[in-house]
């Protein structure tokens, strides 16, 4: 279970020498990184854990997720540099902490990519029904919303009559179909969307504030109800929650073959994209619960309905709003089906999947068939799952992970010291042990039904591992297999 794939070979598969243009500098890395992040966290959950567990204190749960990111982030640019080839935390422990881990990490990422981009597709769902009613478009909301409802706290589920959540599979089927016949999401179509995205917000901010009502945000902290429920227990299932806000920051080593110079950009666009969004959620996170009470704040749409608390004199920025999230979503949802195929990918390469997952389009020149299995999954889910239930599986999946990969950067300047490391976490190793120590607490944080969602998960993963994947691994019945990269899909 510890073998390990040489970095060596690594960087063969992946075919730098000769492989893809270096066009990407730090400020490309850093839009890549907020192209990937903000998303659904901000435009939905953020509403959720205020109305459901902070109160306006969720400006604190922010920091805190914040600061678990960037202890992360840091040992996440440290794997970056180290390796710096395409790849994601599962090519990373597959170098250096070997294959179980490096399954572990991969099943476990299934759960970021796969069920964030439902996550992302039910926010979607959201603000365009809310879109197109302002344009008196009724989409019946038996067909725009998931059959139950989830209470997180209690962990039931109550019917809302609806029958299924249409937009949000629509939005996924659009996206996989665009995959398959082969879209690259090219540098400058991510910055425009950044640019729009971001923009939408900052004048959400700007405009805001001077709607900020003093009495919205007395009690800054509500007085705790039960476990997770507002308070100082409140603020840390809040961080848990919009933790998910964060995730994506992880997208930009996935460019690192394509960066000008990797082992200082890496860790300037991981570093940089969480700083300047820390800095905006918690602008938006303080206007919001200023603008209208926080208890209303438990709908698909918060920022609109924070507009709207603003009065017929802000009604025009509910347009720009809603496009710009509608834009900023979609994006998030195509960086997410286009990263979990190419997990899938790296996993069959490597023989832990069977082959047929690594099958290449033959004239798109796509992994066609994982995109296609990950797209109709991510719509199943998509369609019948609660939101707040996806949002705290993504944000509980994701904190192992990154709990993994700190606790890799630990144990290997002991195990391997002499690994070139042309970025190193500093302040080792408190760095790394408050990463394992502050994603944990975030996990503790979460309802324990989510853990058993999670544990049931590794579960499944596990029994696949013994019964299939240990069996066929490549690297232990010594295949050596220079497969090409997947090729880079054009529009
Ligand atoms: N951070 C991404 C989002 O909030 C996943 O949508």
């Amino acid at each position: 279970m510890l073998y390990k794939k040489p970095i060596s070979q690594l960087i063969k598969e992946a075919g730098t020498e000769g492989g893809l243009k270096r066009t990407l500098n730090a400020t490309n890395l850093i839009s890549l990184g907020i192209g990937a992040i903000i998303g659904a966290g901000i435009f939905t959950l953020t509403g959720t854990a205020a109305a459901l567990h902070t109160g306006p204190a969720v400006v604190l749960s922010f920091i805190l997720a914040g600061v678990a990111c960037a202890f992360a982030g840091l040992c996440y640019s440290e794997f970056a540099s180290m390796i710096p080839i395409a790849g994601s935390a599962y090519t990373y422990a597959y170098a250096t902490m070997g294959e179980f881990l490096a399954w572990i990490i991969g099943w476990d990422l299934i759960i970021e990519y796969l069920f964030a981009s439902s996550t992302v597709a039910v926010s979607w769902s959201g603000y365009v029904v809310s879109f197109l009613k302002d344009f008196g478009i009724h989409i019946p909301a038996n067909i725009a919303q998931a059959p139950y409802n989830y209470d997180s706290t209690a962990g039931t589920f109550t019917p809302t009559g609806a029958i299924i959540n249409f937009p949000a599979m629509f939005v996924i089927a659009i996206i996989t179909t665009l995959l398959v016949i082969g879209i690259r999401e090219s540098a400058r179509f991510n910055n425009i969307i950044v640019v729009v995205k971001v923009a939408v917000i900052l004048l959400f901010v700007g405009f805001g504030i001077s709607y900020i009502n003093q009495d919205n945000l007395v009690p800054f902290i509500p007085d705790a109800k039960g476990p997770g429920e507002f308070g100082f227990d409140g603020i840390v299932r809040g961080a848990g929650i919009i933790f998910f806000a964060y995730i994506g920051f992880d997208a930009v080593s996935t460019a690192a073959q394509e960066a000008i110079n990797p082992q200082k950009d890496m860790p300037r666009g991981i570093l940089g994209s969480l700083v300047i969004c820390t800095i905006i959620y918690i602008l938006v996170g303080w206007v919001m619960t200023g603008m209208v009470n926080y208890k209303e704040l438990n709908v698909p749409d918060p920022i609109a309905v924070a507009v709207n608390a603003g009065g017929s004199s802000l009604f025009w920025l509910r347009f720009p709003i809603k496009i710009g999230a509608i834009a900023g979503l979609s994006s998030v949802i195509l960086v997410m089906l286009m990263g979990q195929p190419r997990i899938f990918y790296s996993m069959a390469n490597d023989g832990l999947l069977p082959a047929v997952f690594s099958k290449i389009h033959p004239k798109f020149k796509t992994p066609y068939i994982t995109t296609i299995i990950t797209g109709i999954i991510a719509m199943a889910i998509a369609g019948f799952g609660p939101i707040n239930l996806l949002g705290e599986l993504v944000s509980i999946g994701t904190l192992l992970a990154f709990t993994i990969v700190c606790g890799g950067i630990l144990v290997l300047r002991y195990t391997s010291p002499e690994l070139k490391r042309p970025f190193k976490t500093p302040f080792f190793p408190v760095v790394p042990i408050l990463g394992m120590l502050t994603c944990f607490y975030l996990m503790a944080g979460l309802p324990w039904h989510t853990w058993e969602r999670l544990i049931i998960w590794l579960i499944i993963g596990l029994i696949i591992y013994f019964t299939y994947s240990k069996r066929h691994s490549h690297i232990r019945k010594g295949i050596v297999k220079f497969p090409v990269d997947p090729p880079e899909p054009e529009l």
